[in-house]
């Protein structure tokens, strides 16, 4: 068996090594240009030549959960694509929101800047009532980040395109919920995958539509936010603030408005981390279940080419 790992900005050796010590008997290497074809791929964002060489793979592993930069690439035909599914993202994600969430509504940021100027100074405590968040896509990460955010009482609503239940979570879905799950949220998180429908969803007219106060944290893709528009609503107090954790360019250009805009809190795409020894341990055992013939419809994180996620 040859596995070729293929991944833009990525230190190669470990995963090498940890792909190795799973597969004793398997050739696996980076690869180069001309390599010979492999079975299974091991990437993120490879570029286009890879791809157009891999003539026999048996599957395609993308080392993150978002495959909007593979799915513009033409993909050999036929071949699946997997994705991770959760491999401990979704703790992270969870800890990322409810951080975000919690730090909003408790005006830490405030307390912060007063510590900062030695002041002793309180603030009046606010109704977690007044407070409901939005989540969209309630998938692994969406679904995790509800749960977590409904065990500190917070109202939650989500918003998925399949009609979903979930314990203290009230669900919304498709097109037709999707005013109403906005209308009902004051504070929102963006965990959609990016696709032609979800792309520019957070803009001017969807973003008016939250309670006044509104707050965005966008955990997903930068292409999901319409950047101007989010700084058009915190101009007009319509919106309070955002935390950004992805941007349309990335890393976020130096004179990037977000940087120095105080109501916005950016961090640097790293909300969740790939994790390599749980995603190493996830990619092989799948791998093992293919060799073994394992059906690709019985694995976990199967990328659907029609919707694109
Ligand atoms: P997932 O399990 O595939 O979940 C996607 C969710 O979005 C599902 O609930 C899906 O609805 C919903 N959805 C998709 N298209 C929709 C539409 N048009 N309208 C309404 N709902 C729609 O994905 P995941 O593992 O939770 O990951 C979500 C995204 O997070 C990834 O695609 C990636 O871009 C991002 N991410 C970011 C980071 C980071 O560090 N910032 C890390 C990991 C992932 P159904 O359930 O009905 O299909
Ligand atoms: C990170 O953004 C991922 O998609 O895993």
């Amino acid at each position: 068996m040859r596995i070729s790992f293929c991944c833009t900005d990525t230190k190669a050796q470990p995963w090498l090594d940890g792909l190795r010590a799973a597969f004793p008997d398997a050739e696996v290497e980076v690869w180069s240009d001309g390599a010979r074809p492999a079975d299974y791929a091991v990437v993120w964002a490879p570029p286009q030549s890879f791809l157009d060489e891999q003539a026999g793979l048996k599957g395609i592993f993308n080392i993150g959960a978002g495959v909007d930069a593979l799915l513009k690439l033409r993909l050999p035909p036929g071949v699946p694509v997997v994705r991770l599914d959760d491999a401990g993202m979704s703790v992270q994600m969870a800890e990322y929101v409810c951080h975000a969430v919690i730090r909003h509504f408790r005006e830490f940021d405030g307390y912060e800047a007063d510590a900062a100027e030695g002041r002793w100074s309180y603030r009046k405590p606010r109704l977690r009532a007044d407070f409901p968040v939005g989540v969209m896509g309630l998938g692994v990460l969406g679904e995790r980040v509800s749960r977590a955010l409904a065990q500190f009482d917070f109202p939650v609503r989500g918003w998925s395109r399949s009609a979903k239940t979930i314990p203290g979570v009230q669900c919304f879905s498709g097109e037709a919920g999707f005013n109403d799950f906005l209308a009902a949220s004051r504070i929102l998180v963006c965990l959609l995958p990016l696709t032609p429908d979800t792309d520019n969803i957070m803009r001017q007219d969807t973003l008016a539509r939250l309670q006044p106060g509104g707050y965005v944290i966008n955990v997903a893709r930068g292409s999901h936010l319409v950047d101007d528009d989010l700084i058009a609503l915190l101009g007009s107090g319509h919106l309070a603030g955002a935390t950004l954790d992805v941007f349309r360019t990335e890393p976020l250009p130096p004179a990037h408005p977000f940087w120095k805009h105080p109501k916005i809190t950016v961090t640097p795409h790293t909300s969740a981390r790939t994790l390599r020894d749980e995603s190493i341990a996830q990619i092989a055992g799948k791998i093992r279940a293919l060799e073994s013939g394992a059906l690709i419809a019985s694995l976990a994180g199967v990328v659907d080419p029609n919707k694109g996620y």
